[in-house]
């Protein structure tokens, strides 16, 4: 059952508080990916809810770093491709960028040109959305290469962040909330 799932999810979420800079409090996935029941169940989750909203999708785009450590999964599962959007500079060919602010921090986001082609359905993942900088930026990529965000998709939402705000028309879907 789903709730079942998201309590595996939500028990290996650990909070750290000052980290990496003093009034952030850090949620760190680290003890999910280690327990592969709890990480099984939030791969299932994320499956489930990507075959029930939008069958249509033609790829998966991850988001540097921790976005990578779920989209491969959650893609092989709908057998489907997984692209990268990386911090700039670790991309060979031609490119496009975005520059962005974090909660923590200044970044820029980049993308091979022809990691998707134009009015392709893709949806955004990463492990956490907070200011919602970092996936704002991607939604930007995406318009650059004309292609068709039919979601962001992230395990984690800080809700008191607005990130969803921000990201607005965008929708954004999450496993787990906190304030
Ligand atoms: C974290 C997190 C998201 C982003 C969310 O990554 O994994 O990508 O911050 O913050 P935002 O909504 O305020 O933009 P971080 O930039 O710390 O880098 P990392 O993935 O390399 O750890
Ligand atoms: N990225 C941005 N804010 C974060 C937080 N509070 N915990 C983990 N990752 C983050």
């Amino acid at each position: 059952e789903a709730e079942t799932r998201r309590c595996l999810v939500e028990e290996r979420v650990r909070a750290f508080p000052d980290f990496p800079v003093p009034g952030v409090l850090f949620r760190d996935i680290t003890p999910l990916l280690k327990d592969p029941i709890a990480f099984g169940a939030a791969i299932d989750l994320l499956e489930a809810h990507l075959k029930t909203s939008y069958p249509q999708i033609d790829c998966i785009a991850g988001l540097d770093a921790r976005g990578f450590l779920f989209g491969p999964v959650l893609a092989q599962r709908l057998g489907i491709g997984f692209v990268l959007i990386r911090k700039k500079g670790k991309l060979p060919g031609l490119t496009e960028s975005v520059s962005y602010a974090l909660e923590y921090g200044q970044a820029e986001l980049e993308i091979q040109s022809d990691a998707v082609e134009p009015g392709q359905k893709v949806v955004l993942l990463d492990d956490l959305l907070a200011t919602g900088g970092t996936m704002s930026a991607a939604c930007e990529l995406m318009k650059k290469l004309k292609a068709e965000v039919l979601e962001c998709l992230v395990l984690i939402e800080l809700k008191s962040l607005k990130g969803a705000e921000k990201l607005k028309p965008f929708s954004i879907y999450s496993l787990l909330q906190y304030d």
